[in-house]
């Protein structure tokens, strides 16, 4: 996770990942800390990051708790300081499948762009491209600026899927989760993650859930 909004995105990528039963190393920026706390009320703490994540990827969307059934206990979930740059994943020859970067904040995108790897997030993105392994880059910012869009040029160019966090509304959206499920899932599609977050389109035009006249 970088710094911009869009952490329910987030968390929503992590319970797919979970439910598919992937294991996750998951990183969290200084500055997503923040967008964290602005976005949820919870103050990310890596002494005691698996209480943390658990409260939050057990609230929905809409900020309500005990939404969500989640299983954060065992070695499924690893967490790693974005300071801490000799952790694991920080290797090509850590044992991994490809990296979602939700949400993406512009300056991550430049990072990434430019091989900054000037903490560990960009690092493994860096590792991610070089290794050859699938990396889908959330981005979300609005309106996007000439630089972020030759970044995002310069990334899809490296084999990256560049995927905006915009919602749709064909799938029958009415509540807020339904929004962010939609972008999770198109994130998970992109990492090749089977999930059942949002509904597929089959070609018929109505087929959202609009009210019966
Ligand atoms: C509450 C809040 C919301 C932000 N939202 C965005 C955003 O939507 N997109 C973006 O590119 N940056 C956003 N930023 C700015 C980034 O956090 C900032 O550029 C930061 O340097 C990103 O660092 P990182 O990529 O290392 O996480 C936001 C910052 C704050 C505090």
């Amino acid at each position: 996770m970088s710094g911009a909004s869009g952490t329910p995105y987030a968390a929503a990528v992590l319970r797919g990942l979970l439910a598919a039963g992937e294991s996750v190393d998951l990183v969290v920026s200084r500055a997503s800390r923040l967008t964290l706390l602005d976005e949820t009320g919870i103050s990310f703490r890596d002494a005691h990051w698996r209480e943390d994540l658990r409260e939050w990827l057990e609230r929905g969307a809409d900020g309500k708790s005990g939404t969500f059934e989640v299983d954060v206990e065992g070695d499924r979930v690893r967490y790693w300081s974005a300071g801490d740059l000799a952790a694991g994943p920080s290797s090509g020859s850590y044992p991994a499948k490809g990296m979602l970067i939700v949400p993406a904040s512009t300056a991550c995108v430049a990072g990434v762009a430019l091989g900054l790897s000037k903490d560990l997030l960009q690092r493994v993105a860096s590792v991610t491209l070089k290794e050859g392994r699938r990396l889908v880059v959330a981005v979300r910012e609005t309106p996007l600026n000439g630089q972020t869009l030759r970044n995002l040029v310069a990334l899809d160019e490296a084999g990256a899927v560049v995927l905006p966090a915009s919602p749709a509304f064909y799938a029958g959206a009415t509540h807020i989760q339904d929004l962010v499920d939609f972008v999770a899932g198109r994130a998970l599609d992109a990492a090749g993650v089977p999930h059942r977050l949002y509904r597929r389109w089959k070609g018929e035009l109505g087929g959202g859930s609009r009210p019966e006249a």
